[in-house]
């Protein structure tokens, strides 16, 4: 027990002052748990609300893909200008180093690749999240996917719900169907419907009048970055990207399969968390690729 001689009465009470109110800088998160929130504010930071998230899970469906043939020559040197890491399980503990001590928005549901048919997913073991020590999960949605849409909105469903229980956010990633047009139009409504269903994030694609998926996103959308493009383009998407209501990227290919990967992750964390245009951008990369 502590000692109570010498003990100093409270005193300090702050009367007629309010007791500070937490504003929290996660779109849609006020209202959620404390660790949710702290889970949060690990991928987006808090001085910028944005974050940049680094994508290479492309192997679970797509097997050793270009520029990710080898993840500790290719991607570990990278993992220090990113924001969080987006991956599997298989590749968090067989080759990013534990010591990168970097939230990892985990890959969460498997059983499908590029050979065959999308998305007839299942979702890995919440607890496995948990023993990863996971600030996301990341679960695919196929709306408008006639096949997939169903096994899809459950396996979201139920990662919310497991999530819910544990305190880790879901981000809800819209795989688009086959028959789907990629505009604003479809986004916005496979975005609501991840955000409606629970999930804290949204990862979707730009398009044009992005400003109108993002606007009716409740939660934060990250934008994928898509297929590699020259440099200049891929900055001009994250510019447009963030000016348009995006909370930041998710981006894999357009970093991982450029020429010089390690200044183009930091120019485009500096259009996400900067502010600065994607020609300002451009020149950074340049320079440091030199
Ligand atoms: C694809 O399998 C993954 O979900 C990627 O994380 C996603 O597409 C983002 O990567 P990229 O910027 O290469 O499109």
């Amino acid at each position: 027990m502590p000692d109570m001689e010498g003990f100093r009465e409270a005193n300090n009470f702050g009367l007629g002052q309010a007791q500070a109110t937490d504003n929290f800088h996660v779109k849609g998160a006020s209202n959620l748990p404390w660790g949710m929130k702290d889970r949060l504010t690990r991928i987006f930071n808090p001085k910028s609300g944005k974050a940049v998230l680094l994508a290479f899970d492309h192997g679970f469906i797509m097997g050793p893909t270009s520029g990710l043939e080898r993840i500790d020559l290719s991607i570990v040197p990278l993992l220090e200008y990113a924001d969080c890491l987006m991956c599997t399980r298989g590749i968090l503990q067989s080759s990013i180093p534990a010591a990168t001590n970097k939230p990892v928005c985990l890959r969460s549901d498997a059983g499908s690749s590029i050979l065959t048919e999308l998305n007839r997913n299942v979702l890995i073991d919440v607890e496995d999240a948990i023993r990863y020590n996971a600030s996301a999960m990341a679960v695919m949605f196929a709306a408008g996917d006639e096949e997939r849409e169903a096994i899809t909105a459950a396996n979201l469903v139920k990662a919310v719900d497991l999530g819910n229980r544990y305190g880790i956010p879901v981000m809800g990633v819209t795989a688009v169907g086959k028959q789907m047009a990629r505009d604003a139009r479809y986004f916005a409504l496979a975005s609501r419907m991840c955000a409606e269903n629970g999930a804290s994030i949204v990862k979707t694609y730009y398009c044009e009048g992005f400003e109108r998926v993002a606007a009716t996103c409740p939660v934060p959308i990250v934008i994928a970055g898509g297929k590699k493009v020259p440099e200049l383009d891929a900055l001009k998407l994250c510019y447009n990207a963030i000016q348009d209501g995006a909370a930041g990227v998710d981006m894999g290919r357009n970093v991982f399969q450029s020429e010089h990967p390690a200044a183009m992750i930091q120019a485009v964390h500096a259009v996400v968390h900067d502010g600065i245009t994607a020609e300002q951008g451009y020149e950074m990369y340049q320079d440091l690729s030199k």
